[in-house]
């Protein structure tokens, strides 16, 4: 293909991108093809010979497009939002267009230092301790990796290569070995999968400690774990606190756990992957009191801050330890820019690394701290919205709501939330998926797309009634409203409203 070629192929996929989104509220979200359904419509072989790329415009539309779920339909309302936007979206094209990769400062300066100014503007946007930046005179630093389970994983490495130094310079009989084997981490039961994972990859066990009712871990809880352990000769290595769980969006207190894990020089690391973006937003800041205990912290701006897959934003209050852990050298990597510019290979897993920087940037620059503050406002008060609606229908409960996340039930027994779960996805016009909250079966409700507005909101609100009011219907909800308004002022019901009730009871 010749650069004349690509113009029109990449101007026709542009152009098929904007369409997608012109039309995306009009698709169902979720995909109606079974298992296997590619495998049936293409070829068993590669093509022998070369086709043109209107052919292959014209496959992605009849192979690839009814096998997507529509991530960015303003009804989508599983999991947490990915993020997108058109800025991040030409961002990635123009990354892939040079295909640099930056596995050292001399790869691709302009790699290395758009980082280097992306993670402090970032840091500043969420307005991060001083020491946690690049542009700060101490050892930290932040560095845009691929995702909050990637950077769960490294804090752990960076733990255990500090906790293994230290006890080895007060005791140098003790073995690396020895020492190794002993580590423990903690988290919540409440904390992502990643986090559990990572205790796995890591070869340290993480200890998933029983959340509060509110979905915290508590110092109370933290502290006796610690000292359990201590008493059974391991040594507690890394806590991992959680700003927004997955389940229900609950808050750990920093102001509790941090004191505690730098007392016992455990490394504490902050998971707010989802919930993290809020904190440009000044009103959510009180959230992450108590940060500054941390030694390294992680948001997502690819899940709620408009930049695509994949951009992990990470900060250390020490790099040094990413460092030691992770530097291998190299003849042809030498580093040529010691102090003056990050090495970033060595304070992550993979050598070669993308242009991330470059979607940032363009985030950040297009819509400025205004447009994201008013893109998570916005979310937020979505939320708010549909939690009013469910507050309204006694048939159901709010569980719990927190930033653009509600979760809620019919009342009574587990199974009606769960048919009403299935009915709604099954028919595939909104995408909602399940939790727990206290115990309960729940449905999440999160507001996903940059696309989302009140009249969508009122849609999924309306789909889960339509499907509700065939497990609970709604004559149930006109007794209970009559009858809860009887019960609490029975003096002030009308004659027509005492009528009604009669003939309701007589039917
Ligand atoms: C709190 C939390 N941590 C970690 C993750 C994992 O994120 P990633 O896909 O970037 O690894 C998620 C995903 O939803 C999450 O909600």
């Amino acid at each position: 293909m010749d650069s004349q070629e690509f113009r029109e192929f990449g101007k026709a996929a542009v152009d098929y991108i904007a369409d997608y989104f012109e039309t995306i509220r009009e698709r169902p979200v979720l995909p109606s093809v079974k298992p296997g359904y590619l495998g049936d419509l293409l070829p068993k072989e590669p093509p022998q010979t070369g086709e043109s790329w209107q052919d292959v415009l014209q496959d992605v539309d009849r192979i690839i497009m009814p096998g997507l779920t529509h991530w960015h339909s303003p009804r989508f309302h599983a999991y947490y939002p990915t993020a997108h936007s058109f800025p991040a979206v030409v961002g990635e094209m123009l990354s892939a267009g040079f295909g640099c990769v930056g596995l050292s400062w001399i790869a691709s300066p302009a790699y290395t230092e758009l980082e280097v100014v992306m993670m402090n503007w970032l840091g500043k946007l969420l307005d991060l301790p001083e020491e946690f930046l690049n542009c700060s005179e101490g050892p930290g630093g932040g560095i845009i990796q691929g995702s909050a389970s990637e950077v769960t994983f490294i804090g752990l490495l960076a733990a255990k290569e500090k906790k293994v130094k230290a006890l080895m310079e007060l005791n140098p009989d003790l073995k690396e070995s020895d020492i190794k084997g002993k580590l423990v981490a903690y988290a919540s039961d409440q904390s992502n999968s990643s986090v559990e994972k990572a205790g796995l990859l890591g070869s340290m066990p993480m200890r998933l400690l029983p959340a509060n009712a509110e979905g915290k871990l508590t110092a109370s809880t933290l502290l006796e774990a610690i000292r359990q352990d201590k008493n059974n000769g391991l040594i507690p290595c890394y806590v991992v606190a959680c700003l927004g769980t997955t389940p229900t969006c609950a808050f750990d207190d920093l102001e509790e756990l941090g004191p505690i894990c730098n007392k016992e020089e455990i490394w504490l690391h902050v998971d707010a992957a989802y919930a993290g973006s809020a904190f440009a937003c000044p009103e959510y800041r009180y959230l992450m009191k108590g940060v500054e205990f941390s030694d390294s912290f992680n948001f997502n701006p690819h899940k709620w801050m408009l930049v695509n897959f994949d951009c992990s934003a990470m900060w250390v209050k020490n790099a040094k330890y990413l460092v030691e852990a992770f530097n291998v050298q190299r003849i042809y990597l030498k580093d040529q820019h010691k102090g003056l510019a990050p090495e970033y290979r060595h304070w992550q897993i993979s050598l070669g690394r993308r242009f991330r920087a470059l979607k940032l940037w363009f985030v950040l620059k297009i819509y400025g701290v205004e447009g994201i503050q008013k893109h998570i406002r916005h979310q937020v008060d979505l939320a708010k919205y549909f939690e009013e609606l469910v507050g309204r229908d006694k048939r159901f409960e709010v569980c719990t709501s927190s930033m653009g996340l509600v979760t809620f039930r019919l009342r009574g027994n587990d199974s009606l939330t769960q048919q009403l779960l299935e009915k709604v996805d099954d028919r595939k016009h909104i995408f909602v998926v399940a939790g727990r909250s206290d115990g309960k079966f729940v449905i999440r409700f999160a507001v996903c797309s940059r696309l989302t507005e009140k009249r969508d909101v009122d849609f999924s609100w309306e789909e889960l009634l339509s499907q509700a009011e065939e497990i609970v219907p709604s004559k149930n909800k006109i007794n209970t409203e009559l009858s809860d308004k009887r019960s609490i002022a029975s003096i002030e019901l009308t004659d027509a409203a005492r009528e009604k009730i009669r003939m309701e009871k007589s039917k």
